[in-house]
């Protein structure tokens, strides 16, 4: 697979109309209070590595916040009101996170984005997830926002079929994508962490994926 950046032109002549809009370090202005927040939501309702329908748990690990929580095991991919781990709601959705949400999705030319759970993945170094679509939530003509904080990823960025082979997109701390429109079922994943050290957040990358899922 062929290695681009932002700055290669290839790249966004690749993406220009695919429903996937880039807007680097856009989340930076907004860095330390998504920091705090994570924190909170963490304490609240702390990282964990679910299960897959498989029985497999993923190399990232996840929580929530909002009024619904993405989540896996072995009954399927879902939404829940409840943290399964504590039977308490998800940490509530905090404004920052709504309103870069809003702003990002505005500026990718989305209209009025409000969503209502926020998915955040942990990955380490070696963590990775592999293909999929983002279908579990009930209206894919809303966007989804995804925010970048930590360490460099690989975003891994499809087709409409599972075989289709990505673009592989360089995602670095307070980069955040957009997708919609005629991207809104594509293919995507992350490559597999590289080691590294970011300056806050250490060996860890972050992300933020902001959905309206109900
Ligand atoms: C996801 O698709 O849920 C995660 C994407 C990412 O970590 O950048
Ligand atoms: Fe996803």
């Amino acid at each position: 697979m062929r290695t681009a950046d932002l700055f290669d032109t290839s790249l966004a002549d690749a993406l220009r109309g695919s429903g996937l809009t880039v807007l680097p370090r856009f989340a930076l202005s907004f860095e330390q209070g998504l920091l705090e927040e994570v924190g909170r939501v963490a304490r609240e309702a702390p990282f964990r590595h679910m299960m897959t329908p498989g029985g497999q748990p993923m190399s990232v690990a996840m929580t929530n916040c909002g009024t619904a929580g993405w989540v896996t095991d072995r009954s399927g991919y879902r939404y829940e009101p409840l943290d399964p781990q504590s039977a308490r709601p998800w940490p509530t959705m905090p404004h920052a996170f709504a309103s870069l949400a809003g702003q990002a999705a505005a500026r990718a030319g989305f209209g009025t984005f409000e969503p209502d759970a926020c998915l955040i993945n942990c990955y380490v170094p070696g963590a990775r997830m592999s293909l999929h679509q983002d279908r579990d939530e009930r209206d894919f003509g809303e966007p989804i926002v995804s925010v970048s904080l930590g360490l460099t990823a690989t975003f891994l960025w499809g087709g409409a079929r599972r075989a289709d082979r990505p673009l592989r997109i360089p995602l670095s701390h307070g980069d955040v994508v957009v997708w919609g429109g005629p991207g809104r079922l594509m293919f995507h994943g992350v490559a597999p962490l590289p080691d590294g050290w970011h300056e806050r957040l250490g060996r860890r990358r972050i992300n933020l994926t902001l959905r309206r899922a109900l």
